[in-house]
This record gives C-alpha cells, structure tokens and sequence, in this order.
C-alpha cells in the first residue's frame, strides 16, 4: 500500500515493511516522515504485525534531512516525531542499511531496535558541514553505541565511517561476496539487504527488546574532558559555533535524562538552522554542486579511459595519483628515463604510505600500482585519451610540448594543460586541435584539494568542455568551468587580495599581523604565509611573463623585494617569515627591507587595525570576482564562491565571497569599495559595475 508519495508499505508474513524512494538519495522530504510515521502507526495498530522493517530503494539508505526545506515553514510531521514514534514502537524496528546513511537518516537508524548493514556502508553525522548539529537524538544516541569519544569526534567532524568496523552499532552485516567485483558489475545492494532485514526481523520477532535509548547505560562523563574537546574544536574549527553545540549536547547525553537531553539538542538544532553560519554552508553545499550540474554527460568523457600526464614534478605526481584514484590508467611522462624513473617511484611510496597507515588494504595499492606507467617518449602515447600537462609555466615550453604531442596523438585525444597563468588561447595555437586544447587547472596538492578550474579558451568545443568536467567529476573534484584571463578567476582573484596585503606591509603592518588578521576572520592560511609555502617567486615570474595592466610603482613590491633577496619562501628558508627546523618565525629584516622599500616609494607607516585589513583583503576580492563576473571571466557567483571554498581556504561559514557580499549587502559593499577609490587614488577600486546587479 502506498503510505505517501514516496513510501509504501508491504505485508510479508507477520512482518510491515516499509519501503522509501525519493531519488536521488532518499532525503527525509515531508513525504517521506509523513509516509513512515504513517507505516510505523499502520504496524503498530495491527495484531497480524510482530516486526516492523524500514528500508530504502535506490543506491542509498536515507542520507539525511532533505536540506532544501530548511529555509521554509515546517511542516509536520517534524523529524523528532517520527522517530519518537519509532522508538516508542511496541513491534521492533529494523533498519536495513546499504549506501551513505547520514545525518536524519542516520539518526532514524540509531532510533531503531535493529540495524542490518550492506558490507561498506558507510554512515556519518556531518551536520556540522552545514552549519548544524544532528536535531533528531545523534549525539544522544551515537555515544551510547560507540562512546563518548568516538561520537564526539564523528559529530565534530562530521566525517563518515564505515559499519564494517563498528560491531557494536550494526546486529548483522550482509556480505553477499560482491566486493572483488567492480562497482557497475555489483548487483543492487538495496533488494539484497531489505530481504536480508525482513528474515531477521521474522528470527527476531518473538524476543523481549527496550526503546534503543534504554538498551545502552548512558555513557559517563568521567570518559572524556570535554574542556580538552572545547578548545581543540575552537581552534580547528575557528569561528563556528555548530561544533561547541554538538558537544554541549554531548555533554548532555551524560548529566541529564534522555527525554530532557534530546529537548536540549533539539535547541541547539533550531539555533543553529536558523543563523547565518548555517544558511551559509547550506548555500555552499549547493553552490559547489550547480558548478558541475551545468555540464551535460558527454559521449567523449565515458571513452576516456587511458590518461598521460606530463611532468613528474609535484603536480604532475598530485594529478596522476587523482586519475589513478579514480581508476583511470596513467602514463608518466618526463624528458629522461631517471625523471620518469623518480615520478614513479614518488607515486609507489605515496600509496605504500596510504596503506602502512591503514587507508587502503594490500589489493587496493597493487591495484593502483597496477595502473600506472611512465615514459620518455612522446611517440608512445598515440592511443592516449586526455594528456594533462603540468611542466614548466612557461609559454615556450608549453608550445613545444603541446606541438610534439599534436604530431603524435590520435585525433580525438584532448589536450589539458595545468597552467596557472599562461594564456591558452596562445598554447592552443600551436595545435592543429585548438576545439580539443582546455585548460584543466589542479590546486596542490593536486590529489587532496577539491577544486580544478576547467578553462574554456577562445576555440575549445562544447564537447571538450562537457567531457573535461565529468572527467573532474569522476575524480570526485569540484570543477568550475572559467574563461581565460590572467590567472582565470581564482588566482586573478588572489592576486587583487595579495596585492592589497603588499600594500599593508608597505604601509606598515607586519606579515604575522596580516596573516592572523586574515586566519581571525576565518581564512584557514594567511596570504603571507601561503605566499611562503608556495614560493614568492612563482608570481614572481607570472607577473613578469604576463605583465599587469597597472602601471603601479608599488604593485607587489614587497613581495619582489623579498625575490630580489633570495628569499623566496620555506623553500630557502626565508621568505616573509624565517624558517628553523620546519618552524615559522618572524623575521625583523622583512620589516627592514619592506620599510626601506616604503620610504623608496614614498610611503608613510601608519597604525593599521586588524579589521581595517580584513575589510581591505576581502573588499579587494569581491570587487575582482565582480570584474570577472561583468567581463564573463567567471559564469556566476556560485561558481566564484565554490572557487573559493575549494581552492583557497576561504571560511564556509562565510559561504564565500560574493555571497558574504550580498549578505552584507552589496549597498554597503559599494560605499565601502568607493571609500578606497577616493582614499587610495588606485584604477582597481573603481567598484564594479556587476556590483549593482548582484
Ligand atoms: N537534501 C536535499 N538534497 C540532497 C541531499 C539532502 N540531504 N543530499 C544530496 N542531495 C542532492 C544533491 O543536491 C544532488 O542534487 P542534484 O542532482 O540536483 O545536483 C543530488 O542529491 C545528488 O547528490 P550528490 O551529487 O552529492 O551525490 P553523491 O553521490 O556524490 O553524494 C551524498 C551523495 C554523500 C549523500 C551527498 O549528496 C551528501 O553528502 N549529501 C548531504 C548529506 C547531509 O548533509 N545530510 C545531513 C542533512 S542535515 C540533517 O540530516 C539534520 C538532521 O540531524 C535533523
């Protein structure tokens, strides 16, 4: 029978299962409560029920609140009801799992009398990722399964785990000897686990059982210092206030009785939803999802199996281990058989360490070893079907590159460079391919950082760019597709927001205060302190390979002084800071050189203020996402802003540049962006014209 849009309940014997499909990934949409609360009450009144069992079709168990309703009226039944009314049941309730079992979904599991697991199913609480903390009985419920320690770092860190090392969470595991086989070969997991849950459920029926909330003792303060939790959470996740929820709701779970503790986590829950750390990450879940969506699955993409990347240097080595993540197979290539001899054994040590840690088992590094390859000569790569080069940034080099590669490569192989700057209109020219040649810009490193910029220039086909985005997507990446420009959107962006911090030390502030101004207001880094890590020359030579269109006497100089003086960052062992035994200090002779530099230029020191520096910093950058919003450099402000999340640091909870500029309100923006017009006489504070129609 049908109990809502999205939930039916069937009959099996003595057993009420109740079935929820809302595609894709069974949100607990208002349908959905209503349908199982519907199915729970339905069992409950029947004398021919002993067993309840709850089970999802599709790839995946429920994976959470369905977050688009957070924005708007609720409407009953509430998610707390529901799963009251299962814990409360008098027939026992299983739950069959399979797929990402998260936040509302995951909190109905552990509301259950019973949990059936699929092998690798994977379950997790990642409120705290949206700016919430779970507001259905998580952080009452959890610490009773896997203690306080455990669910305190689940829930602060929102991160999932698999049920196949938690025995204490999960009565039965199915395992119907799929795992050798690849994904597409697996049979449905969803049919094979609810069967498996409706045979359990009939075994179980007859035993005496307690709500979930009673079978466990609660855990004991006296477990953990939830002090120590506090602080390492205030400097982990600076700013936001979701995670100390989470653990005053912990906290909880020990001083209080449970009906009274999941009232108070209730609490924190409604707080949490409705301020503006949470809009924001919500935001940012969606904004980083709209980038990719755009983008049609192309017919070129799914032939892409074999990838050649070029250069064994620390990109190179990043990018290929990404493919070969993602199981694609790669050949290395470098100029001498020693260069692809080290890029190959960098690779081999990277996965050996990854299973000396535990993160993969032996099958999977032979696996991933399996898939890679390397070679000095071009003429092998003829049947390779995307070369993403990552060589030296320079035009020269890249053209000659890209020449021999045209001369050798089948006619439909594409052709991806990793440039950060260069102008790949100018590199497509040196192929008789130019619909084919794209930009494919990684961040370092290249096999952790989420973000590749996806550069159309002048030439490349819709194909190209629809097969280089699901090829990003199938590298679990965040891709942003972004036009050419010096520096594409991020790295433009980033200089406009460097620049400024060069004018602060010119005009009087030190690198450390700069940098903890910007890391007080959320930044994970601050810019000099990037700047040091990934060396001061790198922009350096940008700049001087592709020069400003700001005749600036000032424009960066504090930064070239320090190249001008060797020191171009950890690398040398100075660069804005010094550096011992791997430890960032200050470094008075900065504060000389910069002063001497000043007074060159005629720059007084003045008294700056931390916040005078972040309005600075970050007015810079929303006005050079807006330049590239008017000049099309960029789509939209969604893309801007997943730019920024996933490749810079930029706090979530802010949700991003633009949208912390329309949060604030882009009036307000405006004033203050003219305020630095007048005040500093420089062309780049002529506010935006896209800022009027954000
Ligand atoms: N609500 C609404 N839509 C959701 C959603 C959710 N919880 N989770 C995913 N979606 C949508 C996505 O927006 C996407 O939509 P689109 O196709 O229109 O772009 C679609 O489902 C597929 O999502 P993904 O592209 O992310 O698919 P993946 O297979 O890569 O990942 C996933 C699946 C792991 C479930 C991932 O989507 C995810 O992490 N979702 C968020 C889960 C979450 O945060 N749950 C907690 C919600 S808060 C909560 O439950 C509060 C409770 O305590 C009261």
């Amino acid at each position: 029978m049908s109990l809502s849009n999205t939930v039916t309940l069937t009959q099996q014997d003595n057993i009420g299962f109740i079935e929820v499909y809302n595609a894709p990934v069974n949100a607990l949409s208002q349908s959905v409560r209503a349908g199982i609360l519907a199915g729970i009450e339905w069992a409950n009144s029947r004398a021919d029920i002993d067993a309840i069992v709850i089970g999802c079709k599709g790839s995946t168990f429920i994976a959470g609140a369905d977050i688009k309703e957070f924005g708007q009226p609720p409407i009953a039944p509430s998610l707390p009801t529901v799963l009251s009314a299962i814990r409360n049941s008098k027939k026992p309730v299983t739950a069959a799992l399979h797929g990402t079992v998260l936040g509302g979904g995951f909190e109905l599991a552990l509301s259950c009398h019973y949990r059936i697991a699929m092998i690798g199913t994977n379950v997790g609480l990642p409120e705290v990722k949206l700016g919430l903390i779970p507001g259905a009985g998580g952080t009452q419920l959890l610490p009773r399964y896997i203690g306080l320690e455990n669910a305190l770092s689940m829930i602060t860190s929102g991160n999932m785990a698999s049920t196949d090392t938690m025995p204490d969470l999960v009565d039965m595991q199915i395992d119907e000897g799929t795992s050798g086989l690849k994904n597409a070969e697996k049979p449905e997991h969803a049919p094979i686990v609810n069967r498996a849950a409706i045979s359990f459920a009939a075994g179980t029926a007859s035993d005496p059982f307690l709500p979930p909330q009673h079978r466990r003792v609660p855990p004991s303060i006296k477990d953990v210092s939830f002090d120590e939790w506090r602080s390492k959470l205030a400097k982990k996740a600076k700013g936001q206030f979701a995670p100390q929820r989470a653990i005053d709701a912990i906290e909880a779970a020990t001083l209080r009785p449970f009906d009274e503790a999941i009232k108070l986590e209730r609490r924190f829950f409604l707080a949490c939803r409705d301020s503006e750390q949470s809009a924001s990450m919500r935001y940012a879940f969606f904004a980083e999802k709209q980038s990719a969506a755009a983008y049609k699955p192309s017919t070129i993409s799914s032939n892409i199996s074999s990838i050649s990347v070029i250069g064994a240097g620390t990109m190179g080595i990043g990018i290929a281990i990404a493919f070969i993540d993602a199981g694609f197979n790669v050949t290395l290539v470098d100029t001498t058989e020693e260069q692809c001899s080290l890029g190959l054994k960098k690779i081999r040590e990277h996965y050996e360490k990854m299973h000396e840690k535990g993160r993969i088992s032996i099958a999977e590094k032979q696996q991933a070893l399996s898939l890679m390859s390397s070679t000095y000569d071009y003429g092998k790569l003829a049947d390779i079907d995307l070369v993403v080069e990552a060589a030296f940034e320079k035009m020269s080099v890249k053209k000659m590159i890209f020449s021999s590669l045209d001369a050798v490569c089948k006619p439909s192989t594409i052709f991806a460079t990793n440039t950060s700057y260069l102008d790949i209109n100018d590199i497509a020219s040196s192929t008789t391919r130019p619909e084919l040649v794209i930009g494919m810009h990684f961040f370092s490193p290249a096999n952790i950082m989420k973000l590749v910029e996806v550069v159309k220039a002048k030439s490349t086909s819709e194909d190209a760019v629809n097969a280089v985005m699901n090829i990003a997507k199938q590298l679990r990446k965040v891709p942003v597709c972004v036009g050419v420009g010096f520096g594409f959107v991020g790295n433009r962006m980033y200089a406009a927001y460097g620049r400024e911090a060069n004018m602060l030390l010119l005009e009087g502030a030190s690198p450390e205060q700069i940098d903890s101004a910007m890391e007080a207001w959320g930044m994970a880094m601050g810019p000099l302190t990037v700047n040091d890590m990934s060396g001061i020359d790198i922009a350096y030579k940008a700049r001087r390979e592709y020069p400003p269109i700001y005749n600036d006497p000032a424009y960066f100089r504090a930064a070239d002084v320090m190249v001008e003086h060797g020191r171009l960052g950890r690398k040398t062992g100075a660069g804005f800071y010094r550096y011992e035994n791997g430890k960032r200090l200050a470094d008075p002779t900065t504060l000389t050189l910069v002063a001497a530099e000043a007074q060159k230029l005629g720059i007084e020191a003045r008294q700056i203020s931390d916040e005078d520096i972040q309005k600075r910093l970050v007015l810079a950058l929303v006005n050079e996402g807006a330049n590239l919003l008017e000049k099309g450099i960029a789509r939209n402000v969604e893309d801007i802003d997943a730019i920024w999340l996933n490749g810079y640091g930029f706090p979530r909870f802010r949700g991003g540049p633009m949208y912390y500029a329309k949060s604030v309100g882009t009036k307000l923006i405006i004033e203050n962006i003219s305020y630095f017009h007048l005040s500093e006489n420089k062309p780049w504070w002529e506010p935006s014209a896209y800022l009027n129609k954000m």
